[in-house]
């Protein structure tokens, strides 16, 4: 089976003084999600943008938003982005007191439910709430900051990843965000990641077409090699 493969170009590396254009524009360019990352200066150090601006893109937004909280505690959060616009709300088990009640949470607005992983966080805390996910979302750096380096350890555990999505049997995605360039996407895709969060990668160098389907090349030539070597991204 070969995956859709899905760029999710984060806004965290856009031009904030224009970011309804710059959502348009990366949509134009190609974009399948807009990548929304929520900080709060206490769970990670760095303070970013809330409801009210996910709000504020919402009529710019032809695709859905795919929003990434890292804030702690989370639940009041909730209910204000699902009434924002948030298509996906995903979080991490860290800031959580209750996770199977926050993913609850989120699925009784109606939105998709992810639980994201930070890099020395093990697959093990998906032992029992896989079922109830639509996206596991793996860090491939540590979360606060854009601009940061892929981090290579990441690479199997997106294997072990995919291998458990696929016993699951049910289709849940399996997006990696940090350090996501045209070179190493082949390889993130080839262990089997299917949505592909780029930031400073799609923003920084300006022609967001380009690096959106570099990118998209780039990865689903990974799905390609590993089909053909029958390895986990196929
Ligand atoms: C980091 C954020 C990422 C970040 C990715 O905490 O969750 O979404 O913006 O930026 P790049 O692609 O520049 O690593
Ligand atoms: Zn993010």
């Amino acid at each position: 089976m070969t995956r859709a493969i899905r760029i999710a170009p984060s806004l965290l590396s856009a031009d904030f003084a224009r970011l309804g254009e710059e959502v348009t524009a990366v949509i134009e360019a190609g974009a399948d999600l807009i990548h929304f990352d929520v900080m709060d200066n206490h769970y990670v150090p760095n303070l970013t943008i809330g409801p009210l601006v996910c709000q504020a893109i919402r009529p710019h937004a032809t695709v859905p938003i795919d929003v990434h909280l890292m804030v702690k505690p989370v639940d009041a959060l909730i209910p204000m982005f699902a009434q924002a616009g948030a298509a996906i709300i995903s979080f991490h088990p860290e800031a959580s007191e209750h996770v199977d009640r926050t993913i609850q949470l989120i699925r009784s607005h109606g939105v998709k439910a992810g639980l994201v992983l930070n890099p020395a966080t093990p697959l093990s805390v998906l032992d029992h709430v896989l079922d109830q996910l639509d996206l596991v979302l793996l860090m491939s750096v540590n979360p606060g900051f854009g601009g940061q380096s892929f981090i290579e350890g990441t690479l199997p555990k997106i294997e072990s990843l995919r291998r458990l999505i696929d016993r699951s049997g049910r289709d849940v995605w399996l997006e990696v965000d940090g350090g996501v360039k045209v070179d190493n996407a082949q390889r993130i895709a080839a262990a089997g990641a299917d949505t592909l969060v780029a930031g400073s990668a799609v923003f920084n160098g300006g022609a967001y077409r380009q690096a959106i389907a570099g990118i998209r090349d780039s990865a689903q030539r990974g799905q390609q090699s590993s089909k053909a070597l029958g390895g986990p991204g196929a």
